[in-house]
């Protein structure tokens, strides 16, 4: 286990024991031993590598290596079904196969934020009027879109479709259980939708994470509250609180109902991902994204059900998950009225009981093959951690509702190993990792990212001569991220969000992007699905099943 700070560098030296266990699956560690250099070397020699890696390129256009290409499934703006458009800024995506060739079905597709100078065209920092505030409101949130395959291979929206369906910042959600939060029992809308999850019994999970930026937040000086304004200033039309927001929402894929789950805390929400447990309750890992905030679990305490449970935090020194429960923790009884007042002021309460305050939690994966749990820590600039890294958390037994763990860097970020500030990860059938990247767009190319010239989609072998190995599959257009890497149930497709094209552009009269129209057009957000022989080439080893199945829907 790591003390204190997960410093990637700090790796002392393996013994034999530990350098074998990487050959199968441990701790990789990528630039300080010479002893896995020497072995990467004889695998070269003998094994050509998978593909030839992409060169990260500026370009204003979405660049695969040869043996993928793509379709474009959705863009912003899209019709979907009468007066439903596609939203903005897609993230998280998860699909739910409606046939056993997972060639029909639905994907549920995160609308993260947006860029005001595109939805609305109002000046940077400028006060929305009342028009462009519902304007804005209706591209967040996230859409249910009907997808099929053709028996060509070629994926696309169903236009029309009744399963086609947005929540946006004006669907009214319940919060589970009939919680009470800022004394109303149901919030507004759904904001700041990041990654997510989903569970084994067919429901999407999304992540309100940067929920500032539309209602503003509270923060208490002397014990009285204080509201401080968002960005978008939304709330000067709509007086909705800040407590509404930072949460998990559970969505039913086939309804399009929703509920706020206040069980799992309230923070920047990252992600939500499920690891059944053996009598059918689950555990939701889920992490705070931001600077020196906290990686949490939730251990539901029903079968199917993430209403009840308890929450912990992880102190990543002891190797220990912190209760957040009230009744456990006289602490949080002295500095709180109850257990929603902690939920709700859940990052306090996380340090209050010794939460590891982390560089910037973000996606979080369970391998297939080993069950320990990858969590992407992206980076922590005022802390000089630049590239981020992986952690790598191995529960005490194997079990997922332990309480004791193992944390390790799994493998860290930088030009040598070609990623920096890692994001969303998926686990193809393989059982091999791929890997989005998020480096700032006014960041990229510069100083300790100047080798990064863009966002990129990576793939990291786990198993094999190049097992650690980071393969560049893919680079953005200009100002994009790749975000919300999903796998059909076949592996043959690789659903991926093309995240904010053109996000720096002043106004819709200077872009600068056009992706993908090209010819001046308005860059606009969209889901693309990848396909191609190197996909499944690249699957064509052994299986791995993954740690559940996405449920398939009745239609
Ligand atoms: Fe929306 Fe933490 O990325
Ligand atoms: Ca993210
Ligand atoms: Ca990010
Ligand atoms: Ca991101």
């Amino acid at each position: 286990m790591l003390m204190g700070n997960l410093d990637p560098m700090s790796n002392e030296v393996r013994t034999r024991r530990e350098f074998l266990e990487f050959i199968g699956r441990g701790t990789l560690v990528v630039s300080s031993l010479p002893l896995l250099n020497a072995c990467e070397t004889v695998s070269k020699a003998v094994t050509p590598e998978p593909f030839k890696a992409l060169s990260p390129t500026k370009s204003d256009s979405l660049s695969l290596v040869n043996g993928l290409k793509y379709d474009i499934i959705a863009r912003w703006g899209d019709p979907l079904r009468a007066d439903l458009k596609f939203g903005t800024n897609n993230d998280y995506l998860v699909f739910f196969s409606a046939n056993e060739q997972g060639t029909d079905g639905i994907l549920w597709v995160n609308h993260e934020y947006l860029a005001p100078a595109l939805v609305s065209g109002r000046v940077k920092g400028k006060a929305p009027t009342k028009a462009q505030a519902i304007e804005e409101m209706k591209t967040v949130g996230g859409s249910l879109i009907r997808i099929r395959k053709s028996p060509e291979g070629q994926w696309s929206l169903v236009q029309g479709d009744k399963y086609n369906r947005r929540l946006d910042a004006f669907t009214e959600i319940p919060f589970a259980g009939g919680v009470a939060v800022e004394g109303k029992t149901t919030a507004m809308g759904t904001m700041g939708n990041c990654a997510g999850g989903f569970t084994p019994w067919g429901t999407v999970l999304t992540a309100e994470e940067n929920f500032q930026l539309f209602y503003g937040r509270s923060v208490f000086e002397d014990g009285k509250k204080k509201h401080i304004g968002s960005q978008y200033g939304w709330e000067k039309h709509f007086d909705n609180p800040p407590e509404h927001y930072g949460w998990i929402v559970e969505v039913d894929p086939m309804t399009g109902s929703a509920k706020k789950h206040t069980s799992i805390g309230r923070y920047a929400q990252e992600c939500a991902t499920i690891l059944p447990l053996e009598d059918g309750r689950v555990v939701a890992y889920s992490g705070d994204d931001a600077e020196n905030e906290c990686l949490y679990k939730f251990i539901a305490d029903k079968p199917g059900s993430l209403d009840t449970g308890t929450l912990y935090v992880a102190d990543i020194g002891a190797g220990k998950w912190i209760s957040l429960k009230y009744e456990d923790q006289p602490i949080l009884q002295k500095h709180f009225k109850n257990q929603v007042e902690v939920l709700v002021r859940c990052r306090e309460a996380a340090k209050l009981v010794g939460g590891t305050p982390l560089d910037r939690p973000e996606d979080i994966e369970i391998d297939p093959v080993t069950g320990a749990v990858l969590v992407t820590v992206t980076n922590n600039k005022p802390k000089g951690n630049f590239y981020g890294s992986i952690l790598k958390i191995e529960e005490k037994g194997g079990k997922g509702d332990s309480l004791e763990f193992k944390a390790s860097t799994f493998i860290s970020g930088g030009p040598d190993t070609g990623f920096a500030c890692p994001d969303n990860m998926a686990f193809d059938r393989a059982g091999n990792l791929w890997l989005t990247c998020d480096i700032s767009e006014e960041a990229l190319g510069k100083g300790p990212y100047s080798s990064f010239v863009s966002n990129g989609l990576f793939y990291i072998p786990m198993s094999g001569p190049h097992s650690g190995k980071v393969f560049q599959v893919a680079s953005g257009p200009v100002d994009s991220e790749l975000s919300g890497p999903f796998f059909s149930p076949d592996g043959e497709t690789l659903f991926l969000s093309v995240q904010h094209p053109g996000e720096n552009s002043k106004s819709r009269n200077e872009l600068t992007s056009n992706w993908p129209e090209g010819n001046g057009a308005i860059p606009r957000s969209s889901v693309v699905a990848i396909t191609g022989p190197l996909l499944k080439n690249l699957q064509s080893g052994t299986k791995v099943d993954p740690i559940f199945d996405v449920p398939l829907l009745k239609l």
